[in-house]
């Protein structure tokens, strides 16, 4: 029984990363799991592999009870030891998901509140000892209400725009400021509206403006705050 509660799910501490696209949230994730020796959620990338299948079989992206069931039998697995892999039906289509064009279906796809309570139980999976850092938009709100800490990431539109340029031609893959000027601001909108799960700070949150702080200062600041928390809660 002892060992029971142990490991209930409940007890493993969840480190919360949330905000808007560009914000850095995911290469800030990423390094507080490495830091931490957590394990790791990119919410995201199920939203994406949602949108893909859509597209991949000609499911319309306002077709609820389409993208519904596509959700819920969502064959995806991902590679701890690789965050850049993911695969769909047992194919590696990291690089697909991470497109323009299958980002901004995933913003579509996240709108529907059907696909969103399809993927829950599935991100509830992920939390594991010794702990997890999730990100995404409403990990703090809906998916971890019990998080240790949560931190809401932002940076202004600019600067995440900047950003996604970067990481895009860094990959060497075609961009254009201007369209993602334009595709940032046309998703902050949608995630934000949105009646399900909408983008927003959670009331307990740590809101952290990145646009003048590099990755680095951002993660120390987490794991400060994250010491005080568990520290706290002793
Ligand atoms: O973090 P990302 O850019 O990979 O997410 C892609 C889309 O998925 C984003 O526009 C909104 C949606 N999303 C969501 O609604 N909830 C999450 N927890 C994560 C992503």
């Amino acid at each position: 029984m002892a060992q029971n509660r142990v490991h209930a799910p409940a007890l493993i501490p969840v480190l919360a990363i949330d905000g808007p696209s560009g914000s850095g949230k995911g290469t800030i994730t990423r390094l507080l799991a490495q830091r931490l020796g957590w394990h790791y959620l990119d919410s995201g990338a199920l939203y994406r592999l949602v949108a893909l299948a859509a597209l991949r079989r000609g499911v319309a992206l306002d077709d609820a009870a389409g993208l519904r069931a596509l959700a819920q039998s969502l064959d995806a697995r991902f590679d701890p030891a690789q965050p850049d892999k993911a695969y769909l039906e047992g194919v590696e289509v990291g690089e697909a998901l991470r497109s323009e064009q299958c980002g901004n279906a995933a913003s579509r796809a996240a709108a529907i509140a059907g696909v969103r309570a399809a993927l829950l139980e599935r991100q509830r999976a992920f939390r594991k000892a010794p702990g997890l850092v999730a990100d995404g938009r409403d990990m703090g709100t809906v998916i971890f209400p019990d998080a240790a800490l949560k931190i809401f990431l932002t940076a202004t539109p600019e600067e995440r725009a900047r950003r996604r340029y970067k990481q895009l031609k860094d990959k060497g893959l075609d961009a254009r400021m201007n369209d993602l000027v334009k595709d940032i601001a046309e998703r902050d909108a949608r995630d934000s509206a949105r009646a399900a799960a909408p983008l927003k700070p959670a009331p307990d949150a740590v809101v952290l403006d990145t646009t003048e702080m590099s990755i680095e200062a951002v993660v120390e600041r987490a794991l400060t705050l994250l010491r005080e928390r568990l520290g706290k809660s002793k």
